[in-house]
Order: structure tokens, then C-alpha cells, then sequence
């Protein structure tokens, strides 16, 4: 398993440090604004003609949030559309649960899965991951006055300890089963998604939020007073996931994403919304 790392270090927030909170946008627990109610019965069996259902959660800046229209943009939405014009497919996205999207996948109420998800073992023995099109980095959101420090570790890398810290995550993420691996559970709170991990840290319910960094800084850039920790966490790919008896469309998916990774059409998709440092 991926260590969090290890490094120690006092408390951090009396109850008292109440910064308000609440940037912009993003906050609210999404739930089921599935752009138009299309009913739901169109499998993705034939997929030419046919529609793309595609769950995600999107409180994940910049790969998927709720628009100024209320409907769900960022770098999943544009490489799903991008994929589904391909396979001459009408893309429809439906906003969930976090772990509500494997789920979904197996009871076929969904036939797609782009949402920044990572590709992990325990999850591809439930569903089929495509070829993976971004990378992601768990990182720790503290206030900026927060005494957890990352120290420097035997290779030179800059780790942290979190044991005995209470650690704010998103139910079912990778930084969740990490966390809960590494600390335990009753150290880690778990929020239906990572604003509300930030609500909670902000009013010092929790010492840190362990959360993918673009994200993160989405949510810092919302939020005074509370930054991310330089440190070397374990890196991760993002990829697309399908059901696993839904093999036609897999070898669909990953071939358009295959395509839209040669062509430069995925890079340029993230370098629109991460300029610095797509990859
Ligand atoms: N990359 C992490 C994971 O796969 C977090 C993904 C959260 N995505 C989201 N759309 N909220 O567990």
C-alpha cells in the first residue's frame, strides 16, 4: 500500500480558528442533476446512434464541477464528449456519489465512469479501466498556521505524518482508503465530498484534508487561510471505467481515448483548464 509517510508533529486548531468559509461555486453535495431526464433505457449495447451514460461527482475541480447552468463541465465532460462524438454517441452525465459510480457501473444505470478515479487493483477487479488519460497526486490541505510540517525522509523526499490527526477525506476516494490504512479509521472523517472536507477543516473539525492536488488547490484558491503541504505522495493515473461484461464498449471507449490521446486532443483539453503544468 501507498504510505501517506510519516513525520509528527503537535495540534493544530482549537476550535476557535473559525475562518469563514465558503468560497465559491462548488460547494453544495451534488445529487442526481443529470443534465435532462433522458429516459433511462438506452443501454450503450449498440453504440453508434446510442447514448453515452456517464456518471461522475462533480465537486472535483477542474475535472468536473457544476457550471454557472447547473450542468457538469470541466475535463471528464470535455474528453466523455470528446469520446462520444467519435463513437456517434449522444453523451448524457449524471452527477453521483463518489462511491456510488462502481457501483452504478454494475447495475448498468450508467455504462461510463470519468471522474478523475484512479486506477486501483481492488477497483479493477469490479470494473474494466481504459488506457489512463491524466495523473493525479493525493496531497494534505492544512491552515496555514497548522503545525503539521512535512520533514525530509532517508531519500531526500519531503514526507508528513498524520497519526493522531484527524484527516478530512471524501467517502471512498484513494485518499480515504490510504488514510484508513495508514492511520486508522477512527482518524479519518469522512465527507460526501472534498468542499464539505473543506467546510470541516475550515471550522476545525478536522486538522487536514487528504485530497488529489488539482482539486486541492481549487478548493484553497476558495478558502483563505489554508494551504497544501509540499509533499511526495504517491502518484496516480486516471482512467475511464466500464463495466466489465460491457466489453463492446470498452474496446470502443478505450480505443477513441487511445486516438484522443495520439492526437494531442486530450492534452490540449487539460492544458485549457491546468496551464502550467498539464500532462
Ligand atoms: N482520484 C481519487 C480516487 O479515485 C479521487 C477522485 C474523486 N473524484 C471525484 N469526481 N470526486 O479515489
Amino acid at each position: 500500500m501507498k504510505k501517506l509517510s510519516i513525520a509528527m508533529l503537535s495540534m493544530v486548531l482549537a476550535g476557535s480558528m473559525l475562518l469563514t468559509a465558503c468560497g465559491g461555486g462548488n460547494t453544495q453535495p451534488a445529487e442526481n442533476t443529470g443534465s435532462d431526464d433522458t429516459q433511462q433505457s438506452e443501454t450503450a449495447e449498440n453504440t453508434e446512434g446510442g447514448v453515452l451514460r456517464m456518471g461522475t461527482n462533480a465537486t472535483f475541480p477542474p475535472y468536473e464541477y457544476m457550471d454557472e447552468n447547473n450542468e457538469v463541465a470541466g475535463i471528464d465532460a470535455e474528453i466523455a464528449a470528446a469520446i462520444a462524438d467519435k463513437l456517434g454517441m449522444e453523451l448524457e452525465i449524471t452527477d453521483m456519489a463518489f462511491e456510488s459510480l462502481i457501483p452504478a457501473l454494475q447495475a448498468g444505470t450508467i455504462d461510463i465512469v470519468l471522474a478523475g478515479m484512479t486506477v486501483d487493483p481492488e477497483r479493477a477487479e469490479q470494473v474494466n479501466f481504459t488506457d489512463t488519460y491524466a495523473t493525479g497526486v493525493q496531497v494534505v490541505i492544512v491552515p496555514e498556521n497548522s503545525d503539521i510540517a512535512p520533514v525530509e525522509n532517508e531519500e531526500g523526499a519531503m514526507e508528513v505524518d498524520l497519526t493522531g490527526k484527524t484527516i478530512g477525506v471524501q467517502t471512498g476516494t484513494t485518499g480515504d482508503l490510504y488514510c484508513t490504512d495508514d492511520y486508522g479509521q477512527e482518524f479519518v472523517k469522512q465527507f460526501d465530498n472534498g468542499p464539505l472536507a473543506v467546510a470541516a477543516l475550515m471550522n476545525g473539525q478536522v486538522d487536514c484534508v487528504v485530497i488529489d492536488n488539482e482539486p486541492a488547490k481549487n478548493y484553497v484558491a476558495a478558502n483563505e487561510g489554508l494551504k497544501i503541504l509540499d509533499t511526495a505522495f504517491a502518484n496516480e493515473d486516471y482512467a475511464a471505467a466500464i463495466a466489465k461484461d460491457n466489453t463492446e464498449l470498452f474496446e470502443q471507449v478505450n480505443t477513441a481515448i487511445q486516438e484522443l490521446k495520439a492526437d494531442g486532443t486530450i492534452q490540449t483539453i487539460i492544458e485549457k483548464y491546468i496551464p502550467a503544468e498539464a500532462e
